[in-house]
């Protein structure tokens, strides 16, 4: 049998394609990229949503929270994600700082990284005065994601990296925070570490996609972070990050091997030199001499 995919599949990913899969009830996949190869994997494997996470700080630029990193590390690493996706929808995080002071603020930011990066879409984080902002933006004609639940950067002021919506006054906030952000346009929400029941019930109330991460399998699709879900982390992540790879080992066993032919002279051999014509380098030799 063949395992070609779809037609459609292999379409680049658009908002109307993806409010049908909400429609449809298909599951929707988005993973992290920060980089032209873990662009290409995530385009090969044939995902619906790349989002160039502020993650980015932690993975790949090993700061200790996602507050650090600016709109030009995060657009930069955008537009190499973008050079390496074909069919995937691409969503950038907006950085922490670079959007919560005015409209105006966000509405620039946003632009630069549709402009300068090839964003189709922007993320932002949190509910209250952000709600104003997500809506400023879908006005200035950028597609907006929000997300609720745990916020990492503004995880201090909720307290840790830790669940959100445990009790009943917390999670009514989170649902407030959803309807007011599908309510300003956003095209879907990022649901993240909420109790499993508390999404199952926000369900019923959302019309637009709903991407969990560590939000229970009710929500309309998933998302993990690349390095977490392929092991390229030395760290074992949080309570929902589930391990398809062990890609650190493996990129260690390699570069340990790698250093152990230099050292015992194995690496080079001849397959991996190249050569020259005996008179070209008989000439040479003499050239050198004289020279
Ligand atoms: O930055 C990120 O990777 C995210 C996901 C965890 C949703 O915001």
């Amino acid at each position: 049998m063949s395992s070609a995919p779809p037609v459609l599949d292999t379409l680049p990913m658009t908002l109307p394609r993806l409010a049908e899969c909400k429609r449809l009830g298909e599951p929707i996949v988005m993973v992290t990229a920060y980089d032209h190869p873990s662009a290409r994997v995530a385009d090969a494997a044939g995902v619906d949503l790349v989002l160039v996470g502020d993650s980015a700080a932690n993975v790949v630029l090993g700061y200790s929270s996602t507050v650090p990193v600016s709109v030009d590390e995060l657009i930069m690493l955008s537009a190499a994600v973008r050079r390496g996706l074909k069919t995937p929808f691409m969503v950038s995080d907006l950085p922490f700082g670079s959007y919560e002071a005015s409209d105006a603020q966000a509405v620039a930011t946003a632009q630069r990284f549709v402009k300068e990066a090839g964003a189709d879409a922007v993320k932002l984080e949190g509910g209250g005065k952000m709600v104003d902002r997500a809506r400023a933006i879908v006005e200035a004609g950028i597609p907006v994601m929000g997300h609720v639940g745990l916020t990492p950067q503004t995880a201090t002021a909720l307290g840790g990296y830790k669940a959100q919506g445990r009790n009943a006054d917390a999670a009514l906030r989170v649902a407030e925070e959803a309807m007011a952000l599908q309510e300003a346009g956003c095209f879907a929400l990022v649901f993240e570490a909420i109790p499993s029941a508390v999404s199952e019930e926000l369900m019923y109330a959302m019309e637009i996609p709903i991407i969990g991460i560590g939000a229970g399998p009710s929500t309309d699709g998933q998302v993990l972070v690349f390095h977490d879900l392929l092991g390229y982390t030395e760290f074992g992540g949080a309570r929902f990050v589930k391990r398809y790879g062990d890609v650190m080992d493996e990129m260690v066993r390699g570069v340990s091997a790698y250093a152990e032919d230099v050292r015992a002279r194995r690496y080079p051999e001849p397959e991996h030199t190249y050569s020259i014509d005996p008179g070209e380098l008989a000439d040479f030799r003499t050239r050198l001499k004289a020279a």
